[in-house]
């Protein structure tokens, strides 16, 4: 039984933030795969951007990187333009851009405070905010928050916890208000998750690893699977949710 109409204009397109590495450029082969057109942003990693353009197209695909930081709302607004005039609208937002630094809240620098607050938080309100109204009918709208909104586990999380907790409270509250356009809103939350911010083999992987149910690292591949899931006509009763995948790692 389908539960939806998804649309089925000639090409549908997703915006992934964050998209040139670690989990966020998973998100962009996924759903590539898929069947998206998918344009993604990233800030500063050309080469990783380009070679994922190419990885995809490779495949059959379709990618289209933007430099553009996700703290700049004008830039931010610009590349949504952009997508909307290729594809008419849009169907998926993957909001993956973000990072922090953990530290002793004394010993944290406020400007790493607001930077946290600046990616993690604003960026994400702001690129949602961009967004719906060109989000069709049936569209997603998937966060990328963090276990460590429920689990910190560890010292110096407080800020970055924080940030993350923000993202499961506002993808809870804005579910409501996007049921009259036809939209769905989650919040994935990885535990520990081998990328470059954060290597199996760094210097927290080895205490990291030990508090790990499956006591291995997820990798970038099984958040995109979950993404991918999100997209779904069958994931249409899901909204609100934030989902740990975390292989126990909060169990
Ligand atoms: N890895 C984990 O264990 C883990 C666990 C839980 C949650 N998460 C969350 O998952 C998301 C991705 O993490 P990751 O580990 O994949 O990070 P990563 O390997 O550091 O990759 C971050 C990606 O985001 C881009 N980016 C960073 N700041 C940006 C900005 N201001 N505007 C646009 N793009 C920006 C980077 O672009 P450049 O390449 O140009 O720098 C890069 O493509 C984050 O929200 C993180 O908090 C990660």
């Amino acid at each position: 039984m389908r539960t939806e109409i998804m649309p089925s204009p000639t090409e549908r397109i997703a915006l992934v933030t964050g998209g040139s590495r670690g989990i966020g450029a998973a998100i962009v082969q996924r759903l590539a795969a898929d069947g998206y057109t998918v344009a993604f942003t990233y800030v500063s990693s050309h080469t990783a951007a380009d070679a994922l353009v190419d990885t995809v197209r490779d495949a059959g695909g379709t990618a289209i990187a933007y430099q553009a930081d996700g703290t700049d709302e004008e830039a931010f607004a610009a590349v949504v333009e952009s997508v909307v005039n290729r594809a008419g609208g849009l169907d998926v937002l993957v909001n993956s851009a973000g990072g922090g630094t953990w530290s002793e809240l004394t010993e944290l620098p406020v400007a790493e405070i607001d930077s946290m607050i600046a990616i993690n938080v604003r960026a994400l309100v702001l690129a949602t905010r961009a967004a719906i109204p060109h989000l069709r009918e049936g569209g997603r709208i998937i966060n990328i928050g963090s276990v460590n909104a429920d689990y910190t586990g560890f010292v110096g999380g407080s800020v970055y916890s924080m940030t993350k907790g923000a993202v499961a409270s506002f993808t809870k509250a804005l579910a409501r208000e996007l049921v009259p356009r036809g939209l769905t809103v989650n919040n994935v939350q990885p535990g520990p998750v081998h990328t470059d911010a954060n290597p199996s083999d760094g210097p927290a992987g080895e205490t990291l690893r030990s508090r790990i149910a499956v006591e291995r690292f997820g990798s970038p591949v099984e958040v995109a699977a979950l993404v991918s899931y999100l997209t779904t006509p069958e994931a249409a009763f899901m909204t609100g949710a934030s989902l740990n995948i975390d292989g126990g790692f909060s169990a």
